[in-house]
């Protein structure tokens, strides 16, 4: 690899650093977002975006290279929402499970239940420079919440590399194998090592 081998994790939701660790475990140290940064507010209108917003954030507050992560679920049949509003779909202060509630409200009666969890990882290098990577999972929504691990919406999502499960019913290394994130963060590999 031809760059240091740590970053900083600019992001706050500890479901998603805890994946973050095992995707990257034995090959990039992720160092703890320092607690005593301000959260940033996510107000870009993309997931790059937003991505970029954190790990600038904590570049900047570290000196050192960053890494964030901002994910969005995009439902067909509902011309691409949540998208990047996937964390506030049911207003702001919302649980997940308020998420998934008004999800399959809105899906009640739908043909289509065609989504696609998309992933956008930045790292942020105190000289400025930039490494972008994307990953996406495609999949579909269920009529039901199945399964009792992982967070946010994957209890209601099956990807279509699968077996029909949903996230929620996997292990996390089956999660990660054809995961956004997984697929992000691997690509993320490819690019530190060429
Ligand atoms: P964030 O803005 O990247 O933190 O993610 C937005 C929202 O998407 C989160 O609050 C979760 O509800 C949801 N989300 C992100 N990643 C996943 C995942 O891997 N599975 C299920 N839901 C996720």
């Amino acid at each position: 690899m031809s760059e240091s081998p740590h970053l900083v994790c600019a992001s706050a939701n500890p479901d998603k650093v805890a994946e973050i660790e095992a995707i990257l475990a034995g090959v990039v140290e992720l160092l703890p977002r320092p607690p005593d940064v301000a959260e940033v507010v996510e107000d870009a209108d993309t997931l790059e975006g937003n991505a970029r917003l954190k790990a600038v954030a904590i570049c900047e507050a570290t000196g050192m290279a960053a890494v964030a992560d901002d994910t969005g679920l995009e439902v067909a049949a509902l011309g691409g929402a949540p998208g990047v509003h996937s964390a506030r779909y049911a207003g702001d202060g919302c649980s997940y499970a308020d998420n998934r509630a008004k999800l399959l409200r809105a899906l009640d009666g739908a043909g289509d239940r065609s989504a696609a969890f998309r992933t956008c990882v930045l790292v942020r290098r105190p000289d400025g420079s930039e490494v972008v990577v994307n990953g996406v999972c495609a999949g579909r929504i269920t009529e039901s919440e199945r399964g009792d691990g992982g967070f946010g919406y994957d209890a209601l999502f099956v990807p279509d590399d699968g077996d029909g499960r949903t996230f929620a019913e996997m292990t996390d290394d089956e999660k990660h194998m054809v995961s956004h994130r997984g697929r992000a963060f691997r690509n993320l590999l490819a690019e530190l090592s060429a």
